[in-house]
């Protein structure tokens, strides 16, 4: 949610920061700018809509000229999405450029305080008031750093920041409170941004900035303190990704990859982690020996979006797996719902990206009631996992396409895991355990079957892309793979979608199906079989047109639809990490067919790091 960039080294900074800025556009995309310093002025360019619109836009000379730069593509959250409000902001001589990314609370009472001392501010955006304040601090102690420091001390909100000012080219400032922000650290550059992917084709040797910490930067060095001006050592980290997975190897859409992956990524999940001669799974980043882990008694999973849905899905596999009682929540609900923490409740945290702000709100609130917190996520050196007290990554390999799809079947099958691990402490039979890791191992290979079908459902799609409304029913663990389906499906191509618990249809829903409504069911053959059929009979007689994804040898279904899906069959538990596969080439295909953003629908960004 924003991207901020910069650069500070010895090359062109326009060509490498714009570049980098690219591999931030899926958190926010309706507007974008770059500062730079060229002839001893501080030059602002900005742009609404993509970012291939400010690189037009850029007078060719400025590509070459300044070795410093900061860029911002944004997702609105103060202001209109337009050129005015985009960043990088200026203070009011214009000396000092600034781009942010979090809000800035109590920017009204920021702007009387400069409205006492005569600095009107007109700007409608909660960063144009800080690039002020800077600004009105650093006409008083002429050093930049003492600017931002006291600024950020009046500030309430979150924020990454980046600033530099004309007066001292060499040097760049950023700080971190609430909203990621990385130092990238080369030979001959130093480089910021919100996401490691936009620099890793410079250099993989990052710092991770902590909430309350300034980065100060020159040519020839930096200098990380606290806002109060204690140093602090850093860490600095090698991060392991190769620069290469975050392009689209000849696929249309980074989504349409990243469902491609699928057969690879749950296998990185499940990688190393079966543990075959106990017949059950081993999580050494949870830190935590058996003894501890036979404690537990209550199980907390909280998360946003996709990640929500599969710690739905996490609770019916680990209660029926582990007879483990377990709790799922919004994190947005649960930080401020003041939730009971008994000395038995382990909380997880679920996370692609490991920065969503209401996420991390959670993990504090749960952390400062004195609970144990783990991590599941994708983001390697995230704040989820450097804070948490242990955790699993799910090690998915960057996620570029806004819709999550891999992310959500890497985590499903690290919640599986944890079904594994916890059930063979408290009843799963050795003989039960390996039937679960042998079909575990068989499911990227029944991945690889269902990818087949992806001309197939391209047809389906286009039966249903002109429909406003779809209904997307499950029962039992396909209940959430429902709501995920139609979640996949509302924000890509914004057609109306809703995912039901079949059985609820006949309360409230059925009102809707008539021949227009396409109902898509998850219907393998499972316990509830029969059940579900008698809920698919109530769709057909109301004459709604029904798409299934069902398993082999079911004539029954087949007769019923108006076309059907067939995905392979495996056990109960990992059934769904299937049927959802499915689901998400249809949406895309239907978002594809409509001729819609794909990667990057409207008004979404895939990291939201503001509340
Ligand atoms: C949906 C989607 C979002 C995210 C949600 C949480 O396709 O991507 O709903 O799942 O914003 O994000 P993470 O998992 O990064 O915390």
């Amino acid at each position: 949610m924003c991207g901020i960039v910069g650069y500070l080294g010895r090359n062109s900074a326009v060509p490498i920061v714009l570049a980098a800025l690219k591999k931030l556009e899926y958190r926010g995309y309706d507007s974008s700018g770059i500062a730079i310093y060229n002839q001893d002025e501080l030059k602002i360019y900005k742009e609404a809509g993509k970012i291939f619109e400010l690189e037009s836009a850029l007078p060719k000379p400025e590509l070459t000229m300044s070795n410093i730069a900061i860029a911002h593509t944004r997702w609105a959250t103060h202001g209109e999405p337009n050129k005015k409000n985009a960043h990088p902001h200026h203070d009011k001589l214009k000396n000092i450029a600034l781009v942010h990314n979090g809000i800035i609370e109590n920017y009204k009472q920021l702007r009387d305080i400069l409205c006492d001392h005569d600095d009107q501010v007109e700007g409608e955006t909660d960063t144009e008031i800080l690039a002020h304040v800077i600004g009105y601090f650093y006409n008083k102690h002429h050093s930049l750093e003492e600017a931002v420091r006291a600024s950020l001390h009046l500030v309430e909100g979150t924020y990454g920041i980046a600033v530099f000012c004309k007066d001292n080219p060499k040097q760049m400032i950023a700080a971190r409170k609430g909203s990621p922000l990385i130092l990238g650290v080369s030979k001959d550059a130093y480089f910021l941004t919100s996401d490691v992917n936009a620099i890793l084709t410079h250099t993989n040797k990052v710092i991770y900035l902590n909430d309350n910490e300034i980065a100060v930067l020159n040519e020839d060095n930096y200098l990380i303190s606290t806002l109060d001006n204690v140093p602090v050592d850093p860490e600095i980290a090698t991060i392991e990704w190769e620069a290469s997975s975050i392009e689209k190897n000849g696929f249309k859409h980074f989504m349409l990859k990243e469902i491609f992956e699928q057969t690879t990524t749950v296998r990185h999940a499940f990688r190393g982690r079966l543990y075959d001669s106990m017949a059950t799974a081993r999580l050494g980043g949870l830190n935590m020996v058996p003894s501890d882990l036979r404690k537990v008694k209550r199980l907390q999973l909280l998360a946003c979006g996709t990640s929500y849905y599969s710690c739905l899905l996490g609770k019916y596999l680990i209660e029926r797996m582990a007879r483990l009682h377990v709790e799922v929540e919004y994190a947005s609900e649960y930080r401020y719902r003041n939730p009971i923490i008994e000395d038995d409740t382990l909380v997880f945290v679920v996370s692609q990206s490991g920065e969503t702000a209401d996420t991390l709100a959670a993990m504090k609130e749960a952390s400062a009631k004195g609970a144990r917190v783990m991590g599941i996520t994708n983001g390697i050196g995230s704040t989820i996992a450097r804070e948490s007290d242990g955790g699993v990554y799910i090690y998915a390999g960057a996620e570029i396409g806004v819709a999550s799809t891999k992310a959500f079947t890497s985590q499903v099958t690290i919640l599986f895991l944890l079904g594994l691990l916890f059930g063979r402490m408290r009843g799963i039979s050795p003989v039960q355990g390996i039937e679960y890791i042998k079909a575990l191992r068989k499911i990227p290979a029944q991945i690889e079957e269902i990818l087949k079908l992806n001309d197939k459902i391209r047809e389906i799609a286009a039966k249903i892309k002109d429909s406003t409304n779809a209904l997307y029913l499950g029962r039992d663990l396909h209940f959430p793979v429902a709501l995920e389906g139609a979640l996949k499906l509302k924000e890509i191509s914004y057609i109306h979608a809703e995912g039901y618990p079949a059985a609820e249809m006949k309360h409230g829903p059925i009102a809707l199906i008539d021949e227009n409504m396409p109902v898509i069911a998850i219907a393998p053959k499972d316990v509830l079989y029969d059940k579900i059929i008698s809920n698919l009979q109530e769709v057909v007689a109301r004459k709604g047109r029904l798409f299934t994804i069902i398993t082999e040898h079911d004539e029954q279904i087949e007769a019923m639809s108006e076309e059907v899906l067939i995905v392979p069959k495996t056990l109960s538990e990992l059934q769904p990490i299937l049927t959802v596969i499915p689901l998400q080439l249809l949406a895309y295909h239907v978002a594809d067919l409509r001729e819609l953003d794909v990667d990057q629908p409207r008004n979404l960004a895939k990291s939201v790091t503001v509340e």
